[in-house]
This record gives structure tokens, sequence and C-alpha cells, in this order.
């Protein structure tokens, strides 16, 4: 199965790149930038990274983030995360990054948009992937704070497929940014929502009612068969991270992982690494973790990595061309 799964292209359509800041790059751009991290070592950083919930992750987190501050050290962290993406045979990717975690820190929000998007330009020139990039907003924050991000943003619309919504999700549901969601589809974006990873399915039901494009995570979307015949009706993606969710105890081990039932039910859910430099592994990794504890076939593999391109937002053109491809592979 391992062996399949490094052969097939896959898409990634759930990632944050600063979650993908290695340990080994935090060290690095520290020292750049002279500035002080509170860790001697890379094995003290990796020793950190044990969470009993997502707050606790969220905490380091953004802590680690703190030493970005330049163009070249969004450039970096991007290309570094495209070289992991080309070890899996990751062919394209749709990248989430949180521009209110660096402007609420004095960072311009031209100089994070620049650096990833030359850090992208830069993959598919030496990979050949493709990408897309998402602007997620910040949900402990206000929806004045995000209305105030998006007009930030403005410049950079067109190069942006779509906005997000992540961070703390207890307490803080869909409807409170239901005007700034309104606002983004008139202009012509993609919707996507963290829904249903820590937040009750009650979150999960708001997003539908929202009427987002892709749901990021929605686990507990499992919990009420109503919530599910509508997901299955609209003919919704679920972007679900195993290795995300086993590390934040969204689910206590990997076996009760939601993967193999979501594709049981006919839902379009996918495979994805969330925070990979936080929770021990990109795309081939979490692959690999799912299909060991749910003992998944052959044909659920290949029906992952289809969904991975169906549920994207490339053309309906180049969406085919990638299921054929993995249909061959
Ligand atoms: N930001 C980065 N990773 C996240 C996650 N798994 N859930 C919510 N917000 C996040
Ligand atoms: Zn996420």
């Amino acid at each position: 199965m391992k062996d399949l799964i490094a052969r097939l292209p896959k898409a990634e359509l759930h990632l944050h790149i600063e979650g993908s800041f290695e340990p080994e790059l935090m060290f690095e751009i520290a020292r750049r930038n002279k500035v002080a991290i509170p860790f001697g070592s890379v094995e003290e950083i990796r020793a950190a990274y044990r969470f009993s919930n997502l707050q606790e992750f969220l905490d380091i987190y953004y802590q680690g983030m703190n030493v970005l501050l330049t163009e070249e050290d969004f450039f970096d962290l991007t290309r570094a995360y495209l070289d992991r993406c080309a070890a899996d045979n990751v062919t394209h990717v749709e990248i989430f990054f949180d521009p209110q975690a660096h402007t609420g820190r004095g960072v311009p929000f031209d100089v994070v948009a620049r650096g990833i998007l030359a850090g992208l330009e830069d993959g598919k020139r030496r990979y050949g992937i493709t990408w897309h990039l998402i602007m997620s907003f910040l949900r402990h924050l206000s929806e004045e704070d995000g209305f105030a991000t998006l007009a930030q943003a403005e410049p950079w619309l067109d190069r942006f497929a779509g906005i997000g919504l992540d961070s703390s999700e207890v307490g803080h549901p869909p409807m409170k940014f239901a005007r700034l969601f309104q606002r983004c589809r008139e202009m012509g974006l993609q919707l996507c929502c963290h829904a249903g990873e820590e937040g009750p399915p009650e979150y999960v039901a708001e997003a539908l009612e929202i009427g987002i494009d892709r749901m990021d995570h929605g686990n507990r979307a499992m919990e009420d068969p109503r919530l599910v015949t509508e997901i299955i009706r609209r003919g919704l993606t679920l972007t679900v991270c195993p290795l995300s969710n086993t590390a934040l105890k969204v689910i206590d081990r990997m076996e009760r992982s939601p993967v193999k039932a979501m594709l049981e039910a006919g839902i379009a859910v996918t495979v994805n690494s969330d925070d990979p430099a936080y929770f021990g592994g990109y795309m081939n990794a979490n692959f690999e973790a799912v299909a060991d504890a749910l003992a998944l076939t052959e044909a659920d593999i290949r029906q992952l990595a289809r969904n991975s391109f169906t549920g994207s937002f490339l053309p309906e053109a180049e969406k085919a061309r990638w299921v054929e491809a993995v249909d061959s592979a």
C-alpha cells in the first residue's frame, strides 16, 4: 500500500503554510532575524509539540511564526513545503495562510503575500506543482477585523482563490462571520470553513447554511445523519487531517478516524496534513496512517486521491486529467 500511496498523484487541499514551519528552519530564520526564541535546540522544540487540544497547539503555532518577518522568510517557508510535496508526489496544492497572525504583530500584508506567492511560483517552476492560495480569517478575532483584513487584501484578490476560517473553533461559530462570508461570495471568492473539528455538529450545520464550497475537517458531521445526507446531496468535499486529529485528541486513536466511514457513506472525503511540522507527517504519512489503522483497500486509496482533485478548485478539464492520471498510476 505504501508504494501505491507514493505512486499516486495527489492534491493537498488543507494545509496551513505556517504549520509547515519545521524547527530547523525556525532556528535558521530566528538566527538570521536576530529574534530570540524560547528554545535551546530543535529537540527542545519538538519536545514541546505535545497537545491535549486545539488551543494548546494554536498557542505554540502562533508563537512559532513570530520569527517570520521578511518576504524572504515567507518565501523560504513556502519553498520548503513544496520540496516535501514533490517528495510525496503532491502535484497540486491549495494552501491557507493566516494574514492576521502576521499583520497583528506588525508584518505588512504585502510582505506576507509577496513571499508566499513567490514561493508558490518557484515551486511551479521547479516541480510543476500547480497551486491556489486561500486567505484564512482567524475566528477568535472579530468579524470587523476580518473585514479590515479583506480591505488590505483587495490589491491581491485576483491571486487568491478563496477564503477560509480557522483558529479556535469552540465559541466562534461560522455564523459569527455570516456577513464576511457573504461579501467574499459576492467578490467571487471560494468559501472554505473549518467546522466540526472540535466544534459541535451545529457548527457544521451553520457552515452548510452559509453555503460554503468546501469544509475543513467536518469530523463531527458524522454525529448527525441529516448532516451526512446534506453533505452527500451537495457533493461537498471534506478535507480530513488524520495525523492532526490524533495529535489534537479530536480522536483518541487512528482507528477512530472517520475517513473509512465517510468513504462508505459516499462523502467526498480527502486526506491532508493540516500542520505537518507540528503533527508528525506530510501527505503520504497521513495516507499511510489511515490506510494502516482502517485497513483501507487499494480502491479506497485511489478514491481518496481522485477526491483530492475533484474537490479542488481546478478547472473541470484539469480535474479530469488528474483523475485519469490517478486511475492509470
Ligand atoms: N490553524 C492551523 N491549524 C488549525 C486547525 N487544525 N484548526 C483550526 N485552526 C488551525
Ligand atoms: Zn486546518
